[in-house]
């Protein structure tokens, strides 16, 4: 989805063009996330007003219209203290378009401009209050109402400082946003804040910086307050139906602690990716926080207590290399991420499974496994490919726990209002960590009482911040919009969830040694299958120019299917359909002829037999499957047109190797069809709307 990222310079010199070139390659590196258009906002010639440029189309265009824009102007003039922000932008109010894309602006002077990811619900209210006021408003966008708001706050109370100014008018927002303000009337200066859409600031500092926290600065006890100009009635914005009052002013700007280092830069951004070229120093701001520099200095503001404030925010030093986030010698960030799985598994056992003495310890869930062990029944909760490794491994935890597993898309189970009792566990599975649905379900549970546990791969994303304990998957950056390690990772971190909690049942010690064993050696294993690459290739050369296929399994495999099949629409838009084997005669074999496409997982587990009379009810209704099955199962490949031999190992760990020929199948066939592997059409890598 949208993308933010500003940087902002003090007392360390840069050109316009240093600073440009910053931002544009800032926003290539959230172009995963999905957009339509971009844009940047930077000082203007003389320093005194502000610059946009804004495309609609790829960060390549905006790139292009940029170095048209510099011919003419003086860029090459080194700037001591420069504040610049810049958007991707993924259209939700309004098409994409060069109006509609952000910076969104206050006036025909650019007085202001803000970029913002997110959706403001009340947006309707607030711009008619605006018109109200002689505002006329040139894009369709619910943002624009932002850069006006803070205009008017401005022109109403011109002795506020730019943060207070930004605090009002979040006071007036409903809805999501991640914000970052700049503005001709505060040279230097750069305010964001974000509510339900996630934030960071990276700071650079030439010596190392003295804390390693920032304290936050809250705003006066509510009845201390002095009634404010702001309170009068006719600044107001009026919501649905009902006033919403303007809050009193917060502490003064004197509060500011400023770091150390005098030379700093700064860098806010949708994440972390965005940053790490530059400082793997970073803090994650919370719903509500407000951080500003000013001269320099970065502070960080809430307008009231909550109970569970920390009082500061952590400076939190990234593990995350460069490379990560580079394609290196990969044509695409998806081939790549397929083939790191060798290591991206190794990385999710990493410091977890002891092979010497079979133990499991999975640090940020082991003080709640006794609580985990008294619930009343284990919920799993994700979407998409998340939702995939909770069917992956539901029926080893049913075995290994011996609780009741449910597991559940986030959207349906929000839907259904789904009963949740405080001795319920919830687990909510999510790459990003940000998914709206996911992250809704996880509030709701939590309203409830329910135990959360996160199983995420970011850092610092709302999921993680708001689960009661969890687990980082570890898979490192996916940048591919299909998700192909996290997958891996996130199965294999629910099935060492599963051998933690199975511990110390004696009847289970030959199971958790199998499988135990099976972890061993899941990374050579998984690069056997990645040698298949070539022979999936022949296969897509077949398949690219069908409009259907279908993938068939039951039991453990059945996961595979489903997300097989997610992969396969994604990335070349080709209908497909993940079959479980067990329903053919329930409807599914009427789709079935010599001409229909199948591919059938048929592995020598509990439900092989039944597997096998699935494939000879195709095959006798003219289908030719193309088998995945165990290597050298010649009985098995006798029912195949087609076969891709993988590695045999424990029936519950077979998932992973059996879900990668179909990642590469996918993958090459979208190649074949000239589709854009890493960001499919219409989709994004965060789904931060609901
Ligand atoms: O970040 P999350 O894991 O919460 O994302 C959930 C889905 O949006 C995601 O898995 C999606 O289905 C993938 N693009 C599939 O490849």
């Amino acid at each position: 989805m949208c993308g933010i990222f500003a940087y902002l310079n003090y007392l360390t010199p840069k050109t316009r063009r240093e600073v440009l070139e910053y931002l544009v390659t800032g926003l290539k590196r959230l172009e995963y996330r999905g957009y339509d258009s971009a844009g940047v906002a930077v000082d203007s010639d003389d320093g005194k007003g502000i610059t946009l440029v804004k495309q609609t189309g790829k960060v390549k265009i905006l790139e292009d219209a940029i170095k048209e824009f510099m011919t003419g102007h003086d860029i090459d003039t080194p700037i001591s203290t420069h504040c610049g922000i810049s958007h991707t932008r993924w259209a939700t109010h309004g098409v994409p378009s060069d109006l509609n894309s952000h910076p969104q602006r206050s006036d025909e002077e650019n007085s202001f401009v803000v970029v913002h990811n997110g959706i403001i619900t009340n947006y309707k209210d607030v711009k008619k209050f605006l018109e109200k006021r002689g505002y006329r408003f040139e894009s369709e966008t619910d943002t624009e109402i932002i850069a006006k708001l803070v205009h008017h706050l401005y022109l109403q109370h011109p002795n506020y400082s730019f943060r207070e100014l930004v605090e009002q008018v979040i006071q007036q927002m409903e809805g999501a946003f991640a914000l970052a303000f700049k503005s001709k009337h505060f040279p230097g200066e750069c305010v964001a804040t974000r509510r339900g859409s996630p934030l960071l600031v990276g700071i650079k500092t030439k010596t190392r910086l003295a804390t390693d926290h920032i304290p936050i600065l809250y705003g006066k006890d509510e009845d201390n307050k002095e009634k404010d100009s702001a309170t009068d009635p006719e600044h107001r914005p009026h919501g649905a139906g009902r006033e919403v009052p303007m809050i009193p002013r917060t502490e003064s700007t004197s509060e500011f602690q400023p770091l150390e280092d005098k030379e700093v830069e700064y860098f806010f951004a949708s994440d972390a990716s965005a940053v790490i070229e530059h400082t793997n120093r970073v803090i994650y701001l919370e719903d509500d926080d407000v951080a500003a520099v000013k001269d320099g200095a970065l502070s960080i503001h809430r307008l009231k207590k909550s109970l569970d404030d920390k009082h500061a925010r952590e400076i939190i030093t990234l593990k995350m290399e460069i490379q990560e986030i580079m394609k290196g010698s990969y044509e695409y960030f998806m081939q790549k991420e397929i083939f790191e799985q060798p290591e991206s598994v190794i990385n999710t056992m990493r410091g977890r499974v002891n092979l010497v003495n079979n133990t499991v310890t999975l640090g940020g869930i082991k003080e709640y496994i006794p609580e985990i062990k008294r619930c009343r029944r284990l919920m799993l909760i994700g979407c998409g490919t998340s939702y995939h490794s909770a069917v992956a491994t539901r029926q080893l935890l049913e075995e290994l726990t011996e609780l009741p597993v449910m597991v559940e898309l986030a959207s349906d189970f929000l839907d259904r209002n789904t009963p949740i009792f405080r001795d319920d566990v919830c687990f909510f599975i999510s790459q990003s960590g940000e998914t709206a649905d996911t992250l809704m379900a996880l509030r709701y549970c939590k309203q409830r009482g329910a135990l959360i546990v996160g199983i995420t791969n970011t850092v610092g994303s709302s999921i993680c911040r708001e689960s009661h304990c969890g687990v980082h998957i570890n898979a490192g950056p996916e940048i591919g919009v299909a998700s192909t390690k996290a997958y891996t990772s996130q199965f294999i971190s629910l099935v060492m969830f599963g051998l933690v909690m199975s511990e110390d049942r004696i009847s289970l010690q030959t199971r958790r040694q199998e499988i135990l064993e099976g972890l061993k050696n899941l990374d050579s294993q998984i690069k056997e299958v990645l040698k298949l690459d070539l022979q999936v290739l022949e296969i897509a050369k077949d398949l690219f120019q069908q409009k259907s296929l279908l993938i068939m399994g039951r039991g453990y495999n059945f996961a595979t299917c489903m997300e097989g099949a997610l992969k396969v629409k994604e990335l070349t838009y080709m209908h497909c359909e993940g079959i479980m084997a067990g329903e053919l005669k329930h409807g599914p074999l009427a789709l079935v002829d010599d001409m229909m496409p199948i591919v059938m997982i048929v592995m020598r587990d509990c439900v092989y037999n039944k597997t096998i009379n699935a494939i000879q009810q195709v095959k006798a209704r003219g289908g030719q499957p193309i088998v995945i099955c165990e290597e050298n199962d010649k009985e098995t490949m006798q029912f195949a047109h087609k076969v891709l031999e993988v590695p045999k190992t424990v029936d519950c760990l077979q998932g992973v190797l059996t879900v990668i020929p179909m990642q590469l199948l996918s993958y090459h066939i979208a190649v074949l069809r000239g589709c854009n592997v890493d960001c499919p059409r219409n989709l994004a890598k965060s789904v931060t709307v609901e």
